[in-house]
């Protein structure tokens, strides 16, 4: 590989401050076992993480989530950029040299330990004690709210108690920053749900830092206090749970992150007087006769009901408009009722509810040596861009 690792002048400039974790133009590239391409697994990520938070890492399959984690573990050898952990560079440094720990999805337990034995494993290899040990053990499973269950193989467990197995095994080393790759998984939706409230309430509880990747919305947005949403080896927003949901700055982020509408240029330019995309959240609308007079600070689209779809606590209309672009609106469990496919409806949505938005970064698969491939067009963008060149 031609690239080249930051060099130590830039990396102790930012490593001044007292992030738990900072990531330089952190970069990864695999050449794949069949044929001579390369795949950028990870673009030139730029990271920081505080002290104490419980930090996401979202995006689709493939967008490079693992590998990052892998890097910040030691298990994975970045191609270029550097990992600080506390404002230390420890990239070239062995994983057991680093203060993280990883709780894998499929949790590793040794089968034929004791969940007790599970979790002093790493105290023991550290030279821990034996009464320590079992004393520090203990306590751990005691705060995953495991106390009694010492004696059991992990075999006897349920899948949400031996995920909590693994959680104590990894916490009792207090390692400064603890790494999940989508343990929640292999679980139930109901116990997924359960075990996201626990995870939320343990990792305030030890005040460990906690990096979590995972490729479900939901689980991100519930647990988080940052989420960083990833798309093709590169972070396209980071912030709040709010943040990306509320104030998408992507058309990718706005898809991902829950379902969004986006207002095309031109749309925009009609509706909103601003010549940009837009994205607008389908609770925001409003389903009305088209005959109805609107708020003040209202804006208006016309169309056709194209389709409803009934969800539960709430359903959805799909409507055409007039110029052909479809909005999808969120109506009441009972909103259904008053429409049916083909009525002519209007739409309406607070002024300020649309928000504007970038293009995604476009996706990065190339050799550096190889001539520019042609533009993929798997790449979400808003349906009608004013022009390729921006
Ligand atoms: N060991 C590897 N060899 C070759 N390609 C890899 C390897 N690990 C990951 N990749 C590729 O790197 C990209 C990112 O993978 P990964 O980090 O596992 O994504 P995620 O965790 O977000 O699903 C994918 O295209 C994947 O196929
Ligand atoms: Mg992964």
């Amino acid at each position: 590989m031609s690239e080249s690792v930051a060099t130590t002048t830039d990396i102790t400039a930012v490593g001044r401050r007292t992030s738990a974790i900072q990531l330089v133009r952190l970069r990864k590239t695999f050449q794949a076992s069949v044929g001579d391409r390369a795949v950028v697994a990870v673009d030139d990520v730029d990271l920081e993480i505080g002290q104490g938070e419980f930090f996401s890492l979202l995006g689709p399959s493939g967008s490079g989530k693992t590998t990052v984690l892998r890097m910040i573990a030691g298990f994975e050898l970045p191609t270029g950029g550097a990992v600080l952990l506390d404002g230390v560079d420890v990239t070239q440094r062995a994983p057991y040299d680093r203060d993280v720990n990883t709780v894998f999805q499929d949790y590793a337990l040794f089968p034929h330990m004791t969940v007790q034995r599970n979790v002093e494993y790493g105290l023991k290899v550290k030279g821990v004690g034996k009464a320590e040990r079992r004393r520090r053990a203990g306590e751990m499973l005691e705060s995953v709210r495991l106390g009694g269950f010492g004696t059991r193989k992990p075999t006897e467990m349920s899948g949400g108690q031996r995920q909590r197995v693994a959680l104590a095994r990894a916490l009792v080393n207090q390692p400064k920053v603890l790494l999940l790759d989508e343990p929640l998984g292999a679980l139930d939706l109901k116990l997924r749900e359960e075990m996201q409230g626990e995870l939320k309430a343990i990792q305030h509880d030890v005040g460990i830092t906690f990096i979590f990747v995972t490729h479900d919305q939901g689980e991100a947005l519930s647990m988080s206090s940052r989420v960083a949403v990833f798309n093709n080896g590169r972070i396209e927003q980071v912030g709040t749970p709010r943040d990306i949901y509320e104030r998408p700055t992507t058309p990718f982020v706005a898809n991902f992150v829950g379902t969004s509408n986006v207002l095309s240029a031109s749309l925009s330019l009609r509706l909103l007087g601003v010549g940009a995309p837009h994205t607008l959240r389908p609770e925001r609308i409003r389903v009305i006769e088209p005959s109805t007079i609107l708020g003040d600070d209202e804006v208006s689209a016309d169309g056709r009901i194209d389709d409803t779809q009934y969800l539960g606590a709430e359903s959805r209309v799909r409507v055409r408009l007039d110029d052909g672009t479809v909005l999808i609106a969120s109506v009441g469990s009972d909103g259904l009722d008053m429409v049916a496919i083909g009525d002519p409806v209007r739409l309406a949505w607070p002024r300020r509810a649309p928000t504007a938005v970038a293009e995604s970064a476009p996706p990065v698969d190339l050799d550096p040596d190889r001539p520019p491939a042609p533009p993929n067009p798997s790449v979400q963008r808003p349906s009608s861009q004013q022009g390729e060149n921006q």
